[in-house]
């Protein structure tokens, strides 16, 4: 089975830093296609470019973040970028798995054939999120999902991460309405919600959820300033499109 594997991104200075180590680990994924989503107006040369030049099957896409919750201060993030992820998954894939893949998280190339042969959702844990460091599903000894640990349980049914979970396109076509919702902090719980998932469907994975294969990792950001060259001229910094 193919991976779609999703990918929201928006521009910044950490941008193709970020996007760069990602495409350097799915160099090492056989049986991947990148949908990349620019939260953007139009789609970025760089970004293009580096799809071009790597050379993995791949989708560019452009979906931005309604008006609204740009002004608001936490923010839905990426949430338009993968639901029109799901409509072109819809109108292109018959079979796969979909993989919600944040550009700035650190990814074990094990991790994806752990996912490869999920049959509707499969789970597995994740490092380094909130304070507490770990989001995972807990196992009992008959390899069930029986409860979750997460630093942030905010009445959820699902908490779990963005990066913990992957669904299999079936299941995405069989839900035909399902999107994920533009509230922060809940979209993976109101997108397995509604995919109308028990706790008794969750295929764990990664030795029954003892394994680390992905980090919430974030880039810390650098306020850009302008700085003088050696002989005193304004450097500007450099331009994020030339590549
Ligand atoms: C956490 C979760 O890991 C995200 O999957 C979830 O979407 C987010 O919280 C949330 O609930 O809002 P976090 O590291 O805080 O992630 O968020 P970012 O990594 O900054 O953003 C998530 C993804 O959306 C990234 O791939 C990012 O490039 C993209 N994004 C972010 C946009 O497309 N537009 C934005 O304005 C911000
Ligand atoms: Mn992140």
């Amino acid at each position: 089975p193919v991976i779609y594997l999703v990918t929201p991104t928006y521009r910044r200075p950490e941008q193709i830093p970020d996007l760069t180590r990602l495409a350097q680990t799915l160099l090492n994924v056989p049986a991947v296609h990148w949908i990349v989503v620019e939260d953007n107006s139009a789609l970025s040369p760089a970004i293009a470019s580096l799809l071009k030049r790597y050379g993995i099957p791949h989708t560019h896409l452009k979906a931005q973040m309604p008006e609204k919750y740009k002004k608001s201060k936490l923010k839905p993030r990426g949430v338009a970028n993968r639901n029109a992820a799901l409509d072109w998954v819809r109108s292109n894939c018959k079979s796969g798995v979909v993989y919600f893949a944040d550009d700035d998280n650190t990814y074990d190339i094990r991790l994806f054939e752990e996912m490869r042969f999920t049959k509707k959702v499969s789970m597995w844990p994740v490092g380094l999120v909130t304070k507490v460091g770990l989001s995972s599903p807990v196992v009992n000894d008959k390899g069930v999902v029986v409860d979750f640990f997460d630093g942030w349980m905010a009445n959820r049914k699902f908490p779990v991460d963005m990066a913990g979970f992957a669904v299999s396109v079936q299941l995405i076509l069989e839900k035909s309405d399902v999107y994920m919702p533009y509230v922060p902090g809940h979209e993976e719980d109101g997108f397995l919600k509604k995919l109308d998932v028990s706790p008794a469907d969750i295929e764990p994975k990664a030795n029954r959820c003892t394994q680390i294969f992905v980090w919430h990792t974030q880039t810390k950001s650098n306020t850009p300033a302008n700085r003088t060259t050696a002989t005193g001229k304004r450097y500007k910094g450099t331009n994020i499109d030339t590549l």
